[in-house]
This record gives C-alpha cells, sequence and structure tokens, in this order.
C-alpha cells in the first residue's frame, strides 16, 4: 500500500510546458489545476472536484497520475488522446501539455431561494425560482454561487432533483445536507437564505436518465437520494415501460425517503416496473469494502439487472446505473459494480464531494 502510494506521487517539484510555450511549476501534491492558477494562469475550471470536466486537458510529453479513475470520467476517445482532468491530476514526470487557457465564463442565471422543507434530521428540500427558464434534466447538476460582499462568493454544486416551469423561470428543487461547520449548506438550509437572490452556473453533468431503453437503477446515499430519485421520475414521465430500481442509503433509518412520492410518481405515469431496495449504513471507501464482496445490498442491482435480461450473463451489460452521494460512498460502490461486471459505460456518478475535502 506505501508503495503504491509513492509510486503515485512524485517526490519533487515537476515543470509543466503548455503547447503555446507558458511554463509553470507543480509542487509535490499539487494538482496541474492549482499550480496553474497559483502561477497566475487563466485555466479553465468548475467543480474543481472532477465532475463538470472543464478543466480537461491532454498530456502530450510525460507521466501524470490521476486521483480517479479515468475510464469513469472521460470518454473513451478522450483517453486515447491522453486526456485529463487538471484538477484530478498530478504530474509524476515533467510534462509537456495541451490545455486551452481561458477561463470560460459561466451561464449564469439569477435565482431566488423561495422555500426549505426538512426530508429528514440532516437533508432540507431547498426550492429556488430561476428569473429565466433553466433547460436541465434531474441528476445534472448546478453552481449556486452567493455573493459575499467583499469577500470571494462561495460556490458548491448541488444537484437537480426536479424543476418545472414557473412564470418566466422554473421552479427548481436541490436536496441539500446540512453539514456541521459547512458554510453553504447551513446557509441554505438557514431562514436567513429565504427570499435572497443566488447566481447558478450550469445545468453541468451527464448523470441523467437518458433516452434509452436499458434498465436503469439509481444509488443515492443522504442527499444523493434526491437526485436518484429524481432521475428515475424523469425515465418514468419519458419511457414509463423501462424497468427502473432505486437504491437508497442512509446512515439510520430516518435518513431514508423519497419513496412515496417516487411509487406515487410510477402510478402517474403507468410505469408499473419500478422496484426500491432500501439499506442503513452505506457503504463507504474508509469501510474497507473488499473488492468483489457486493456491501450493504448492492447485489441487489446484480439481480435486478439479471431478471430484466434475457440472456442473465449479460445483464450487467444491458442496464444502466447511476450514483449520487458523498464521495467515499461512490468510490466504494464503483469497483464492485465493476466487478459485477458493469463496464465504464454503464455507470455515471456525481461525487458530492467539498472543495475543502480535496485530496492535493
Ligand atoms: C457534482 C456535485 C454535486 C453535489 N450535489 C450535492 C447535493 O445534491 N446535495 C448536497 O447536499 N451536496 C451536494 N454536493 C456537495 C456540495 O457541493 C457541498 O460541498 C456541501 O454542501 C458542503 O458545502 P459547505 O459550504 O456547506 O461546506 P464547506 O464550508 O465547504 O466545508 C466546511 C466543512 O464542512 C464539512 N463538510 C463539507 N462537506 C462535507 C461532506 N460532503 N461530508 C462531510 N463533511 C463535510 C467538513 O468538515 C468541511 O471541512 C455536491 C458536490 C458535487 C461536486
Ligand atoms: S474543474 Fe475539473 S472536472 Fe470540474
Amino acid at each position: 500500500m506505501l508503495l503504491s502510494l509513492f509510486k503515485t506521487r512524485s517526490r519533487t517539484e515537476c515543470e509543466v510546458r503548455l503547447h503555446d510555450g507558458t511554463r509553470f511549476r507543480v509542487r509535490p501534491g499539487e494538482t496541474l489545476l492549482d499550480a496553474a492558477l497559483a502561477a497566475g494562469l487563466d485555466a479553465p475550471y468548475n467543480c474543481r472536484v472532477g465532475a463538470c470536466r472543464t478543466c480537461r486537458c491532454e498530456v502530450v510529453e510525460g507521466k501524470a497520475n490521476s486521483l480517479v479513475d479515468r475510464a469513469y470520467v472521460l470518454e473513451p476517445h478522450d483517453l486515447q488522446r491522453g486526456a485529463y482532468l487538471a484538477c484530478q491530476t498530478q504530474p509524476l514526470s515533467d510534462l509537456v501539455l495541451r490545455w486551452e487557457m481561458g477561463h470560460r465564463p459561466e451561464s449564469g442565471i439569477t435565482a431566488k431561494v423561495s422555500g426549505q422543507a426538512q426530508l429528514t434530521p440532516r437533508v432540507w428540500r431547498v426550492s429556488l425560482i430561476t428569473a429565466r427558464a433553466l433547460q436541465a434534466s434531474p441528476g445534472q447538476y448546478v453552481g449556486v454561487r452567493v455573493p459575499q460582499g467583499e469577500n470571494p462568493a462561495w460556490l458548491r454544486p448541488y444537484s437537480i432533483v426536479s424543476l418545472a416551469p414557473h412564470l418566466d423561470g422554473s421552479l427548481l428543487h436541490l436536496d441539500v445536507a446540512r453539514h456541521a461547520g459547512g458554510r453553504m449548506s447551513t446557509w441554505l438550509t438557514s431562514a436567513d437564505a429565504i427570499g435572497q437572490a443566488v447566481q447558478l452556473a450550469g445545468p453541468f453533468g451527464d448523470c441523467v436518465a437518458g433516452s434509452d431503453a436499458a434498465p436503469l437503477a439509481a444509488a443515492g446515499a443522504g442527499s444523493g437520494i434526491g437526485a436518484a430519485c429524481g432521475a428515475l421520475m424523469e425515465s418514468h414521465a419519458r419511457q414509463p415501460s423501462r424497468p427502473t430500481l432505486l437504491l437508497a442509503y442512509g446512515a439510520q433509518l430516518q435518513d431514508l425517503y423519497g419513496a412515496d412520492a417516487l411509487a406515487a410518481s410510477a402510478r402517474r405515469h403507468g410505469a408499473r416496473h419500478l422496484s426500491l431496495a432500501w439499506a442503513e449504513h452505506a457503504p463507504t471507501a474508509a469501510s474497507g469494502t473488499a473488492r468483489g464482496r457486493a456491501p450493504f445490498g448492492l447485489d441487489a442491482i446484480g439481480a435486478w439487472a439479471a431478471s430484466w435480461s434475457h440472456t442473465p450473463s449479460q445483464a450487467t451489460h444491458d442496464a444502466r446505473v447511476l450514483l449520487y452521494g458523498p464521495s467515499g460512498f461512490v468510490d466504494a460502490c464503483l469497483p464492485v459494480l465493476h466487478d459485477m461486471g458493469f463496464g465504464a459505460e454503464r455507470i455515471r456518478f456525481d461525487r458530492y464531494q467539498s472543495p475543502s475535502e480535496e485530496t492535493t
């Protein structure tokens, strides 16, 4: 284990040269994005946690280490071209990169916080009304930016649970878990936020139901249950005959929510093939999930996929899986799903990583 850590981290400073000749240095443990920004470059980024792909660059020469499995976050043709996400990459040697500088301005849209409803002891559903219509799908995420006077604005991504037309704009629902000491989550779930204006960037991400007919499983932990339900509800509205499975994880029974609303949506749209599975104690990377062992009910996905396949050995090649939740949860699920036969092209996920938790 220690050996592999040393292998994947340069112990000396590395030099990066961009295709236009610009040079900057990367200290041990720093990501390419952090180093580029520290050097005053106008590097493009948005989420800084490997979700939006805005910071995509290509390694032309040298060796780099990705902090996330690139097969899950980049397309096969991008991988062939040596693509990496700069916010999740550390150099292992001096590098030559093809990376277009120029921070692309976000397509900002003004919204007002219009309501909050507490769903569980930790999760609130926050309603926002946007000033103009937002084109997005449940399961995508928006960057919520709150101006802080002279100080830098807070910017945090939140998954869209649902959205509907409202006057000239959209009514948007986000499920927000309140973290002790968390600036944005505490503010968004407090009475102070009601009636306040925020800026939204996006939508971003592709962790959505999509339009194919393959059986669709969505697993959510904590506030990720909302996005999982939202994606499945969209699938019911679009393709009622598509088999769907919700797998919801909470730390305790009272953290589980969403099943009633999801079942009601299935009835409303005539979607008869909805399955529900629940588990307390979400798997986490820290809980020591052994490879090859399906923990905490994840095997329900394999069994369910097989029940919808004409050729059970091909089941996991047919079904698609969406994952939403804390990074430890997603990181525990990915290798298990992979061992169960789900290829990277069948899995989409959003890791609810806080910028303050980033590994650098
Ligand atoms: C693509 C994406 C989608 C997301 N969608 C959602 C969503 O739908 N709902 C949602 O609730 N969150 C979501 N998040 C996480 C969200 O963006 C914030 O990171 C989270 O709300 C914490 O922000 P904060 O300002 O409250 O905490 P910060 O002020 O950034 O952090 C302060 C402290 O709070 C604690 N903390 C912060 N985050 C966590 C955490 N995840 N686990 C444990 N402790 C933490 C830590 O002690 C941290 O040091 C998403 C993140 C990403 C990247
Ligand atoms: S900034 Fe790197 S993926 Fe979003």
